[in-house]
């Protein structure tokens, strides 16, 4: 039996080979990026006017993503149908018509070819194919979908409509966070040391988060005991974690008499960094998501991020988070947002902690590819919910989705 055939009884344990094997990750790239999921591209913010366009990727596939004239988001392959150069060399701009750098072909903002240098020669010499139809090379265009500001695209035709792969659990979430207009008040980019998945699983994970971040319940955060849960949508693809704080929360969360820290005799310089407001009616102070394979949307206290990972080859990924405010916020709220922000980025205690930890687990099974990694926490199934964080079926979830479109490429 080899790794693609893998076909197990349950998910709670994973070959660590996984996250290493090169025929696994080129799979991937076809049957879970090009295959039946919506990929993140981009935020609609990020591309308010007609002409505006960015660039994305899909598995490894650049992508062009743009507003054309009527307002409509089109996304294409940022390929030439010339000779396969960049179209867009650029990361965002505004344009009128996408042309190749390489011999100006030109391309409409629906992808189109519109034309070609000296497509009838020069001088009644050269020129293109009395056959070349240009209807027919236009760029390759994927499946544009959006939800809440969000634009998501696809390759599969089989893939169910956006709304239906998302599920209304993870519509409801998605639409409480981003459900009013948004604005991005900043944007990290940073490289991770191992393989995609290790990062998947680590979002997915409840399990770690009061052990591995410690400043948390030591500063009364977030503990596991608080009220929350885990729902999975249909067959675990996506999932959302979350905890509710108490009702009567005063409005600054750091300011316990008996937290763990003050009676150890530490206290923050600056406490400030934990002032927040009461943003949710529903007393949510943390939700953490992720839409299969490789999105997230996050919600702790104020901070709302989403965040999107590239994977890089089958031992490395890059990590892009988009920090996210409302456009109604005040000021304050603003200025909130922003110094909070400093508790997850990567230079704060959350994202420093889970870089940290996917390239010591890639340094940690090396050689180990025979062996396996175990997912045992609240049992082995794949639930659609639990009352309990201590438990593992969100990365068990993962799992399944995963081996479900792997498996496909098998049949
Ligand atoms: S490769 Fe784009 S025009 Fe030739
Ligand atoms: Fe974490």
């Amino acid at each position: 039996m080899t790794l693609l055939d893998w076909n197990p009884e349950d998910f709670s344990e994973i070959p660590y080979a996984f996250y290493s094997d090169e025929d696994i990750y080129r799979r991937e790239l076809k049957q879970v990026f090009q295959g039946e999921a919506w990929n993140f591209l981009a935020l609609e913010c990020e591309i308010p006017d007609a002409g505006d366009y960015k660039t994305a990727t899909v598995g490894e596939i650049p992508i062009i993503v743009v507003r054309d004239e009527a307002g409509t988001v089109n996304a294409m392959v940022n390929r030439c149908a010339h000779r396969g150069n960049l179209v867009c060399i650029d990361e965002a701009g505004n344009t009128e018509r996408l042309t190749c750098v390489y011999h100006n072909w030109t391309y409409d903002l629906r992808g189109n070819l519109a034309s070609i240098a000296f497509e009838r020669g020069i001088r009644g010499k050269g020129g293109m194919a009395a056959d070349f139809d240009r209807s027919r090379h236009g760029l390759q265009r994927l499946r544009v979908e959006t939800c809440n500001g969000l634009v998501f695209g696809t390759f599969s035709d089989d893939v169910p409509p956006l709304a239906d792969y998302l599920g209304p659990e993870m519509r409801a979430n998605i639409d409480r966070v981003l459900g009013r207009e948004m604005e991005i008040l900043g944007k990290f980019q940073h490289g991770l040391d191992g393989n995609w998945k290790l990062y998947i699983e680590n979002v997915r994970d409840t399990y770690h988060a009061t052990l591995l971040h410690s400043f948390f319940p030591t500063f009364g955060l977030n503990r596991l005991s608080m009220k929350g849960g885990i729902e999975l949508s249909d067959g675990g693809l996506h999932h959302l974690t979350y905890s509710i704080g108490a009702t009567d929360r005063p409005e600054s969360q750091y300011n316990a008499r008996d937290l763990r820290a003050v009676k150890d005799g530490y206290a923050l310089n600056a406490p400030e960094l934990l002032q927040t407001w009461p943003e949710y009616a529903c007393g949510t102070t943390l939700a953490i998501q992720s839409i299969f394979p490789n999105f997230s949307v996050q919600q702790v206290s104020n901070v709302v991020t989403v965040r999107l990972l590239l994977p890089k080859g089958p031992d490395r990924s890059v990590l892009i988070w988009w920090i996210l405010g409302a456009v109604e916020d005040t000021a304050e709220q603003r200025a909130m947002r922003l110094r909070q922000s400093n508790l997850i980025g990567p230079g704060g205690y959350i994202a420093m902690e889970d870089g940290a930890v996917v390239g010591w687990v890639r340094r940690g099974v090396a050689g180990a590819e025979d062996r396996n990694s175990v997912l045992a926490m609240g049992g082995r199934g794949v639930e659609r919910e639990s009352d309990s964080r201590c438990n593992e079926l969100s990365v068990r979830g993962f799992w399944q989705g995963w081996h479900g479109l792997m498996r496909e490429s098998a049949a």
